[in-house]
């Protein structure tokens, strides 16, 4: 580590093995490209242009901006919110490689740009658009966002007749855990940020459906198994962003009496099943269960590298054959966090560094798109496998061996199979697509390894 001192700042230059810094860079550059609505003047995607400028609620509410979900056009409501909630828990952990990066207003950026959307969608304190776009029609269509028939923007809501208590509180933690990125600062903004994030967290908690039940067209896509995960989730984050007493007892006896303690199922950490977020959450911001937590996620992650648990012969921790990456990444973030919690942390750290390392060319070959060597080429994403205009963009650019036609710099891609092979073709979407979740853990352990590189 060298440092040196650069007018009136400090430049800390430290060489490791891969460039994390550029992969942050490069990761806040794929959360750009996935942005729908008006692009501002400052948009960095110069293939990208304003897109689904039509999209409205049911009494013409203004639903535009927001992610699109993936390779696709959906705007999921409950992984968007879910990818904010862990981009901002790698910006408040490691606010200070964000802001030494110099990627801290780009991280900001990325994290309103989500958060903004979120507060148009939460138009009433009892009324969430959790969906915009219908997924069937959408994956029936290959082509660019700013091109979209607007037929396939329908918008789905949750309320008090039709609830969705995991949606609801997911996205109370986003804006509670967002407004925490902008340390202290007590603007409207953040204000604003934690009337809509207790709004949900009381809707969330009075009207108790799984959400998918109230909105079925996300059913077939991200189907959630819990709300009690979700309940806990929003609730710390809530706690940790007013330091309101009331929300630390209401979750850490949702915690006892629910018994999330336990190992999360496969031990996966995802939009589905937060148990391991929540636990590890628990050791920053709990003082009475803090210690038993501690031993939970030591726990966690000492399971995690047992040798009963799958791993490729390239030692890759392989807990799905849907987009592996994103699941190591996720739990690479929670034993980073639990490594500078003091958790067994040079085993962590040292198993963590491994995980990511394969992703970024320790197995042979870079998993993000635009970065290190042999970085995949043809991500399953449609806007950037269409050519330039005026050609046309359908599913014969979909289905051509070409490269995408522009680079998705940042974007982490599903991962191989079960014996390190990797197809690098659009049409493997199992291996090949992106999206918003897989980028979020993945970020924020890379901004982990960062810090503990100075
Ligand atoms: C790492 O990447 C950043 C951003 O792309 C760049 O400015 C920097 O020079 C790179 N550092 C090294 C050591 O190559």
């Amino acid at each position: 580590v060298v440092m040196m001192l650069y007018g009136l700042q400090f430049i800390v230059m430290c060489f490791t093995k891969y460039n994390y810094t550029e992969i942050l860079h490069k990761s806040l550059l794929f959360y750009e490209a996935q942005r729908s609505g008006r692009l501002p003047p400052g948009n960095r995607i110069p293939w990208r242009g304003n897109s689904a400028m039509n999209d409205r609620g049911n009494n013409g509410e203004d639903l535009t901006g927001g992610y699109y979900d993936a390779g696709d056009h959906v705007k999921f409501g409950f992984p968007m919110a879910f990818s904010i909630t862990l981009l901002a828990w790698g910006v408040v952990e490691y606010w200070d490689v964000y802001r030494t990066t110099g990627e801290l207003d780009n991280a900001i950026d990325a994290l309103k740009w989500g958060t903004d959307y979120l507060l148009k969608a939460h138009v009433a304190p009892n009324v969430l658009y959790g969906q915009v776009g219908d997924g069937v029609a959408d994956h029936r269509y290959w082509g660019r966002p700013e091109d979209m028939p607007s037929g396939n923007r329908p918008a789905f809501k949750v309320d008090r007749r039709k609830p969705g208590t995991d949606l609801a509180a997911e996205t109370a933690a986003a804006m509670a855990a967002t407004s925490l990125a902008f340390l202290g600062s007590e603007t409207p903004y953040v204000r604003n940020l934690i009337t809509h994030a207790k709004q949900l967290f009381n809707f969330a908690t009075t009207y108790r459906k799984l959400y998918h039940v109230s909105i079925p067209g996300a059913k077939k896509f991200y189907k959630s198994t819990s709300f009690k995960d979700e309940l806990i989730w929003a609730a710390l984050w809530i706690y940790r962003a007013t330091g309101e007493d009331k929300y630390i007892r209401d979750a850490e006896g949702k915690y006892m009496n629910w018994g999330l303690f336990q190992l999360p199922h496969k031990l996966r950490f995802s939009w589905d099943d937060k148990k391991a977020g929540l636990q590890m959450l628990m050791v920053q911001v709990s003082r009475n269960l803090g210690y038993g937590a501690k031993r939970t996620v030591k726990n966690y992650c000492s399971a995690v590298r047992s040798r009963n648990t799958n791993y490729t012969e390239g030692g890759l921790l392989y807990l799905h054959e849907w987009s592996p990456l994103r699941y190591a990444a996720n739990t690479a973030f929670i034993c980073l966090m639990a490594s500078n919690a003091g958790i067994d942390s040079e085993v962590n750290a040292a198993w963590a560094r491994r995980q990511i390392h394969y992703m970024l060319g320790d197995s042979g070959r870079s998993y993000v798109v635009g970065f290190g060597t042999r970085s995949p080429q043809r991500p399953h994403h449609r806007s950037s496998s269409c050519p330039p205009r005026p050609q046309q963009c359908n599913w014969a650019s979909e289905e051509s061996p070409q490269p995408n036609h522009f680079v998705l710099n940042g974007a982490l891609v599903g991962g191989p199979d079960y014996n390190d092979n990797f197809q690098d073709r659009r049409n493997n979407f199992k291996q090949s697509e992106v999206a918003l979740d897989y980028n979020a853990g993945f970020q924020g352990a890379v901004a982990a390894l960062q810090y503990q590189a100075v």
